[in-house]
């Protein structure tokens, strides 16, 4: 079993889970496909990256990230800082010669996804955009309910992103409000993770026609140089405006004749991580609830009258990962466990020289829809898709 040696950009939520990733996928999954060496974490100050470091388990820090691409000694370099960084640290590591996870979404427009697609595209290295919602087990046993027709044709996908640490107008000026930083707003930072679950579950999208609002256009700057998230308060001091969606609606039409709606919004009181799809296909239903994950309601047209309805599915060894999760079904799948399962399934493709998805080619398709939907926001139109050149 090899030692691949990781070079982690960027410290902070993301770090932390991939971080515990890293550490716990040989724990899950044995034997692991390769042994994850924590080796070195960059962050934007050298005081950071030592606090970092210790906190993490890496062997070594730095404030250069550069200095990771440098070093012939990584394998792997993993992306998690805010999206304006993707671009530029993904295809100075291509040329390096370097594996990249980097965290969704891919870049802040089509256009920075397709200079890091290109940048990979005739490489044999791996590349991963890390949209870890599917593979909560749940969601991939919906897929393989799909796979084997279990509930037929898809004819329709209804999709949610809604939480609520953004309703609070006082909540500082992150930089996930800020378009130069993060592209857009709730639609790049949530809504894109209900569009890669739909081109997971349903397909390609061939047009869309949307709405975004900005429901908050001011919020107070932040001091002391550290980006704070949720339920934090910002005070009274000078405010700086927010130039992206608090929320975006979409219709969508697929490219083997589904239709769909995709909502997202940071704004929805009482709604904390309400990632959920209802799938209806010509012999059945499927319904989940990211904060139900472990359960997967199932309905099909082919039981008997008395019986109809909603049951519980609830994942476990019998179910996909269930061989490297808990041994008992609804013991409890988190958060962690999607990190987890995606770090499995990354260094399997490095270690099997083989390819994982979703990947740059995936980054840069939904980069696309995500421009689709601005336009058609804009315009007020029905926008085609473009598709991608591969
Ligand atoms: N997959 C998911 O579920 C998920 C969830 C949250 C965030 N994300 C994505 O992960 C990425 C990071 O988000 P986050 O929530 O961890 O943000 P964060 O603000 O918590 O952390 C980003 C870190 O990057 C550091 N950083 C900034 N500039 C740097 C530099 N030049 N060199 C090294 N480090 C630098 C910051 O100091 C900060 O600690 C974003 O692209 C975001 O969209 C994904």
């Amino acid at each position: 079993m090899q030692n691949l040696n990781v070079g982690l950009i960027g410290g902070g939520f993301m770090g932390k889970a991939h971080s515990l990733a890293y550490a716990a996928m040989p724990m899950f999954f044995w034997p692991a496909p390769a042994m994850p060496v924590r080796k070195v974490i960059a962050e934007a100050t050298d005081e950071l990256a030592g606090e970092a470091a210790r906190r993490f388990g890496f062997e070594n820090s730095t404030s250069d990230w550069r200095s990771i691409i440098d070093d012939p000694d990584i394998h792997v370099v993993d992306i998690a800082t805010p999206n304006h960084l993707h671009a530029e640290i993904a295809i100075a590591a291509a040329e390096a010669g370097k594996h990249i996870i980097c965290e969704k979404p891919l870049a802040r427009t089509g256009e920075e996804s397709k200079a890091m697609y290109d940048a990979v595209k005739n490489t044999d290295l791996v590349h991963m955009v890390a949209f870890n919602y599917r593979r909560t087990p749940a969601v991939a046993l919906a897929k393989k309910y799909i796979e084997e027709g279990a509930i037929g044709r898809v004819i329709s996908f209804r999709g949610t992103y809604l939480q609520d640490w953004s309703a609070d107008p006082n909540s500082p000026l992150s930089w996930r409000f800020q378009k130069s930083i993060a592209g857009s707003g709730a639609l790049g930072d949530i809504g894109t993770h209900v569009i890669d679950m739909a081109r997971y579950l349903v397909g390609e999208f061939s047009s869309v026609n949307s709405i975004m609002s900005t429901w908050i256009p001011e919020r107070p700057l932040q001091s002391g140089g550290a980006d704070k998230l949720g339920n934090v308060s910002g005070g009274d001091g000078p405010r700086g405006a927010v130039d992206v969606d608090d929320e975006v609606l979409t219709m969508v039409k697929f490219a083997n004749g589904a239709i769909g709606s995709i909502e997202a919004t940071r704004n929805a009181h009482g709604r904390n991580n309400f990632l959920t799809f209802e799938i209806h296909g010509s012999e059945g239903s499927i319904v989940f609830n990211y904060e139900r994950r472990d359960e997967l309601q199932v309905a099909f047209a082919s039981d008997p009258a008395d019986r109809k309805g909603f049951r519980t599915v609830y994942t476990g060894p019998a179910t996909p990962y269930g061989e490297g999760l808990w041994p008992i079904p609804a013991l409890g799948i988190g958060y962690g466990e999607t990190k987890i399962i995606e770090a499995y399934d990354f260094f399997k493709a490095i270690a099997e020289g083989g390819s994982v998805s979703p990947n740059f080619a995936d980054g840069y398709q939904t980069a696309l829809i995500d421009d689709a939907i601005i336009d058609s926001a804009e315009t007020g139109a029905w926008v085609d898709v473009a598709k991608i050149d591969s």
